[in-house]
């Protein structure tokens, strides 16, 4: 006989007590939290049999007392689609940690029928007894759980045990991408089930012509009473067979613009429960998802339940991220990929968000096999299927917020999904059903694509010719429904590009209903170095056997809160008011759902070379949803000498609960005008050796010293450290292979110097550049001139025989490393790459370095800021160096990077933290740098924002402080 225990193998959704799942209610019924300190002891493999320590309830035991990368319990695993255990289903290895949990309560003085023990989380399965009695075993990590313990108390203290199990054959349907986090880590209550209580309420909600409706689906002792006291509701049902729809009359909306809820009870003889209604209706007409009769389209995240500290126990940090997404005008959130903690639901039916909930279902590592034996299409394991869908719909059913359910992420497809699929449109007619492995819209509702190009997208939306990989029947099948991209743009590193370019087909067609990025945070586990520096983990750092590295930093937000500049691009593209500012006039699109723009004040703000000069409110009328207005703009003259440039912002005319008044929700920038400024060549040419100003080496011709400062340069560059994105395998590349290995493969990375000539007069500088055992070569000409001021053109010619992008070109100088600062007109306040633009504004900013740089957990190219106008950089003491760019033709100009390290050393680091003490500071001004894409998961950088080598010749000009 087997020594393992059957219940980790079996493929039984869970046993014992268990009770039927119901909703997640409020209720005036007593409950006991059985949170807190719990005996705990823990063995990496068969059953523990150590002292007892103790463990915090909700936690995760490889989180708790993590320090230099272990925790005294084993520790986290990141994977993202394979499997941490041979893939051998339904068994998982003797090497199976174990996690025995133990507490005392007393036994509540409550008059009451039953008493049930609800557990919110466990990961993954486990076994739970009272007083030495099995009560049962639970599985289903993110799914709550109630067991029925009402003839096991006892007066007095009574001992529950959990013994925790971290692999089971449940693991094989949890593979969702993110760390393996076992434990109890969600709350543990026994709650009193009162005699003549409710157990089970549904108040179905339906809003139509200004009038809302509640039909209740109650399952408990009658007579039963529906009150809303708002509405002067109150109805008394004394049977269930007395229970219908309830019209409440005039009501206002639930939508996720206007997140009005209604406060309701509902009131049995014994229990009385609370509830929040929103009324809203979701109905698919056509190709169209619509609530409330209007169309949806969705700026939405992947949310995932992660915190640096408490992995997937839930944390306020869950409101604060939640107002961050209001404030970056996130309009919907994917609860990727499991039901959240409870609370996550009411916070979005309050803040407003439009939610797809999934279950909590992924069996993505059989991929590695084929497929073969996917749980999905095993009958063996249906029951599993039906019982996690029933437990993720009968939990949130009463959210407003909920308008589609998801039958889980990436485990193929098969009988048991489509099973699935059935049991929800049953259960609940009203919310269509999601699931992207349903390629070709058998048995959904809504056509679903991850990571589709652009050109996909386009097929899709089209109403004619093929979409790829489809037949035509199946092409007209899933043109019939609404397109959802339930992940797209993903957000590793230093990106996505091209969001601009996803929006844009999103408001062009009425099929398409926009998409959710991948993903809204970093998951980086706070923990320290041996010698005690704190830092982000990924996958790799805690010596996992098979890991996905960094795949698992991937968010709009870094770990420690911080928004990255992709978020910025984001709530620029995804603005609910799309502002087209030109000389002369104001074009206002509404793109809310259903709300006009009375909330919205509309300021000019007109500014010569980034310095105020007025701001005036303009006069817009209010524009009502999916409707666009167009108003003069009075004609602002151009400053004599200076550029002129008018920014309109559409910001909160009051506090909101997300946002203070004043709050930017969308802006547009345009240029008065640009006065014809001769680029002003030096008079009088100097020899630069005498000039003072700047000293040059005789032989390398290299500056040494600029203005008293010591400074080296300047050197051409062409790398920068590879992005994630780079990295990555783009799913249109047609090579397959990352930019990152085609430009290491050319040696873009180990470029060497040498001085072909050094003319004095000037001095005049030639260079050739290339790489070891490689014959391309580019050759760079440094023109310098000397007189009142400092000026250099660099003339740069390829070889015409490059055949890979570039990632920059450019020229570096190094600096003293106490200049720090920088205050520039330009493009900011934040970095743009070219296919990343919509966020930056030309204007006056200053920021130190650490500003300047994103510090995103994996070191990589960041900083770029395109359309340098002029720089000032300086230390503690004030301005050491001002640079003027030279406009280039149609008025181009280089853009700026001001780093503490080169692309070399971040290119070698792991973590920040690793990055050697910066020694210098980097100035490098930039012609041109290659875009971002989205390869890291997605596509290559579209063509138009890919820097190809070419002759190229740019300005710059160096003035004293
Ligand atoms: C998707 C998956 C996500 C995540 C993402 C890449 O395929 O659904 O869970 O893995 O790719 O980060």
């Amino acid at each position: 006989m087997s020594h393992v225990a059957t219940y980790l193998t079996d493929l039984a959704p869970g046993s014992g007590r268990r009770t039927p799942p119901r909703s997640r209610l409020r209720t005036d019924a007593p409950e006991l939290s059985l949170d807190g300190e719990w005996d705990f002891r823990w063995s990496a493999a068969g059953e523990p049999d150590g002292e007892w320590g103790t463990l915090p309830v909700p936690a995760h035991w490889v989180l708790h007392g993590l320090r230099d990368g272990a925790a005294p319990y084993g520790r986290p695993q990141y994977t993202n689609v394979q499997f941490p255990f041979p893939i051998d289903p339904p068994h998982v290895p003797d090497e199976n940690p174990v996690g025995d949990y133990r507490r005392t309560f007393d036994r509540p003085d409550w008059d009451t029928a039953t008493v049930l023990l609800r557990l919110d989380g466990v990961e993954s399965v486990y076994r739970v007894a009272l007083n030495g009695t099995e009560v049962g075993v639970g599985k289903g990590s993110r799914l709550v759980q109630e067991f029925d313990v009402t003839d096991l108390l006892v007066p007095g203290p009574n001992e529950l045990t959990v013994r925790v199990h971290q692999w089971s054959s449940m693991s094989y349907v949890e593979d969702q991408d993110q760390w393996w986090l076992p434990g109890i880590f969600r709350s543990v209550t026994l709650l009193s089930r009162p005699r003549d209580g409710l157990d089970d309420v549904w108040l179905r909600t339906g809003y139509s012509d200004g009038r809302g409706s509640v039909d209740p689906e109650i399952t408990g002792t009658f007579p039963v009473t529906v009150s809303i006291p708002e509405l002067g509701v109150e109805r008394r049902f004394d049977a269930a067979s007395d229970v219908t729809t309830v019209d409440v009359g005039p009501v206002e909306p639930w939508t996720a613009e206007t997140p009005r809820l209604y406060d309701a009870t509902v009131s049995s003889p014994g229990e009385t429960v609370s509830l929040r209604l929103g009324f809203r209706t979701v109905a698919i007409e056509g190709e169209r998802f619509l609530v409330n009769g209007r169309p949806v389209t969705f700026r939405g995240m992947n949310r995932h339940e992660t915190h640096p500290e408490r992995g997937r126990v839930f944390a306020e940090q869950a409101r604060a991220d939640l107002l961050r997404m209001k404030r970056h005008n996130v309009n919907a959130v994917r609860t990727s990929h499991y039901p959240p903690h409870h609370r996550v639901l009411e916070l979005c039916d309050e803040l407003g968000f439009w939610v797809v909930l999934e279950n909590d279902l992924e069996t993505h590592g059989f991929e590695f096999v084929g497929w073969r034996g996917n749980p999905s299409d095993d009958p063996a394991w249906e029951d599993v299927y039906l019982d996690r869908i029933a437990r993720t719909v009968e939990r949130d059913k009463n959210h407003a917020c909920v308008v589609m359910w998801s039958l889980g992420n990436e485990a193929g497809t098969g009988r048991n999904l489509a099973a699935t699929a059935h049991w929800v449109h049953r259960r609940d007619p009203e919310r269509p059903v999601h699931y992207e492995g349903d390629h070709t819209a058998a048995y959904t509702d809504v056509y679903s694509r991850m990571y589709p190009s652009p050109a996909e997208v386009a097929a899709i939306c089209a109403d004619s010719g093929e979409v790829p990989g489809l037949s035509a029947v199946e092409t007209q099948r899933v043109r019939a429904r609404p397109f959802v991209m339930c992940e797209y743009a993903h957000a590793m590193g230093n990106g996505p590009g091209a969001l601009d370019t996803y929006d844009a087909q999103a408001d062009a067609s009425p099929r398409h209903h926009g998409g959710f990025i991948w993903e809204w945070r970093d998951h980086g586990i706070l923990t320290r170095t041996a010698d005690g520096t704190p830092y982000y983990a990924y996958g790799g750092d805690f010596g996992e056997v098979v890991h996905d590295g960094n795949f698992v930093m991937d968010g709009m937000v870094l770990p420690d809160d911080t928004p990255t500049p992709g978020l910025a691009e984001f709530a620029a593209v995804s603005a609910p008011v799309v502002v087209v500012a030109r000389p002369g006039s104001l074009e206002i699109t509404n793109r809310y759902h259903s709300v006009d723009t009375a909330h919205l004040r509309f300021v000019a703000v007109v500014e010569d070379d980034g310095v105020m000069r007025e701001e005036t409110e303009l006069a817009v009328p209010s524009v009502p949803a999916g409707e666009s207005a167009t108003v003069a703009l009075p004609a602002w003259k151009p400053a004599p000498d200076a550029e002129t440039w008018v920014t309109v912002r559409a910001e909160l005319a009051a506090d909101a609960p997300w946002a203070a008044r004043g709050h930017v929700v969308s802006h547009a920038q345009f240029a008065v005008a640009q006065p014809a400024r001769p680029s002003r060549p030096p008079q009088q040419v100097r020899r630069a050796d005498t000039a003072g100003d700047a000293e040059f080496d005789e032989h390398t011709g290299r500056l040494r010293r600029l203005f008293g400062l010591d400074v080296d340069g300047p050197r051409l560059e062409l790398w920068r450290a590879p992005t994630d994105n780079d990295r990555g395998i783009a799913n249109d590349s047609a090579d397959r292979r990352s930019s990152e290995s085609r430009w290491r493969e050319r040696g873009l990375d180990r470029l060497v110097h040498r001085v072909v000539s050094v003319d004095p007069h000037g001095p005049v500088v030639r260079v050739r550049v290339g790489a070891a055992n490689s014959a391309r070569t580019v050759d760079v000409t440094y023109r310098w001139t000397v007189a009142d001021e400092v000026a250099l053109q660099a003339e740069i010619v390829p070889s015409p025989d490059w055949d890979c992008t570039w990632p920059r070109v450019g020229v570096r100088f190094d600096l003293p490393p106490q200049l720090r600062h920088a205050t520039w007109f330009g493009t900011g306040p934040r970095e743009s790459y070219p296919d990343s633009t919509r966020a930056a504004l030309v204007g006056r900013f200053a920021a130190d370095l650490d500003e300047l740089n994103v510090r995103y957990s994996r070191p990589q190219e960041t900083g770029h800021r395109a359309g340098l106008r002029t720089v000032e950089i300086g230390d503690d003491t004030g301005v050491r160096l001002r640079l003027r760019t030279v406009s280039g033709p149609a008025g181009r100009r280089p853009g700026f990077t001001l780093a503490a390290h080169t692309p070399h050393e971040l290119d070698r680091a792991r973590h920040p933290h690793e990055l050697p003490p910066p020694t210098r500071t980097h100035l490098f001004v930039d012609d041109a740098v290659h875009g971002l894409g989205s390869a890291a998961c997605g596509v290559e950088v579209a063509p138009e924002h890919s820097l190809w080598p070419g002759a190229r010749a740019f300005g710059m000009v160096f003035e004293a402080p």
